[in-house]
């Protein structure tokens, strides 16, 4: 019988997630299909019932759903509960255990380049529903510190007492005064919406220096404007659909148990772009 998996989330239109995994599928010649699967905000816990009425073998989670999921899950993996949040579930007869693969795909690219983050100072601009994921990423590599700019004050404070709880020094910065102190970081990390669809930067970006790696999780476009400029300085540029591509090769293999076929989904995210 045919498996059926899904993302959740509202809006969802433009996910790209589909034709990633349905590529992965086709490629592995899997009897398996993904759908996109608007939830709004409110509906979750019907929705949910109707998901496993039809068997649907799995999915994943995106805004406004991403925290709100926890409570609808039978099984937490530790790395989810950590976060707080989860992105992937799987059903098992009815019972749904929870994953979290912002974790381990936000921290690929910077593995598969050899960077230790052993004892490093970050600046995370963003403090939304990533930023926890990517909080949880870098107090597992034991970075220093992560300092947190925010255009909201009070979720930054929220992040900083979450990253304190996970072992990690932090401190608020305000966003205004972020990009001055950028040389004093050797992570820079964008965790807004700032950048999405070429619209803006979320710092001044002239103490960006070679010695900085900066990672933007916005992925369209390709080249926002804080990587365009930074790479300008001479920065090391890690991109948002590296992100994207891991977070979704790690789904991947929760579900179905085998690697995921890495060109096949990359030839597919970046044709779309
Ligand atoms: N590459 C990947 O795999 C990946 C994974 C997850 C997310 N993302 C991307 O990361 C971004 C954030 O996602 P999220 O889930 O964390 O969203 P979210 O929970 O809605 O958080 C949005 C963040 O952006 C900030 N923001 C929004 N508009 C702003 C503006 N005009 N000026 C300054 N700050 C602004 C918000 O600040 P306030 O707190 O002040 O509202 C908040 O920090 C999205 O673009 C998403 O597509 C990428």
């Amino acid at each position: 019988m045919t498996r059926t998996y899904a993302i959740i989330g509202d809006p969802i239109d433009h996910s790209l997630s589909p034709a990633l995994h349905n590529a992965s599928f086709a490629f592995l010649r899997l009897d398996c299909t993904y759908i996109a699967y608007r939830i709004p905000r409110g509906d979750l816990t019907a929705a949910i019932a109707d998901l496993k009425k039809i068997g649907i073998a799995g999915f994943n989670v995106t805004i406004p759903h991403k925290v709100d999921m926890m409570r609808l899950l039978d099984e937490i993996d530790e790395e989810c509960r950590k976060v707080g949040a989860t992105n992937t579930v799987v059903n098992t007869d009815g019972k749904l255990k929870g994953y979290n693969t912002d974790v381990c795909g936000f921290l690929d690219p910077i593995r598969k380049r050899n960077i230790d983050c052993t004892g490093t100072d970050v600046l995370l601009v963003g403090a939304g529903g990533a930023a926890r994921a990517i909080i949880a990423g870098f107090a597992n590599e034991k970075v220093r510190k992560i300092t947190i700019a925010n255009r909201t004050q009070q979720r930054a404070e929220e992040m900083v007492r979450f990253a304190k709880q996970l072992g990690v020094e932090s401190e608020y910065m305000d966003l205004a005064k972020a990009g001055d102190s950028a040389s004093s970081f050797r992570f820079i990390v964008n965790a807004t919406s700032v950048g999405l669809k070429g619209m803006g930067c979320p710092i001044s970006t002239r103490n960006i220096t070679r010695d900085s790696i900066v990672y933007d999780i916005v992925y369209m476009p390709v080249e926002t404007q804080l990587i365009q400029q930074a790479k300008e300085q001479g920065a090391t540029i890690i991109y948002g659909w590296e992100m994207l591509l891991a977070q979704a090769m790690r789904s991947f293999e929760i579900w179905i148990g085998k690697p995921a076929p890495y060109e096949a989904m990359k030839l597919t995210l970046l044709g779309r772009f």
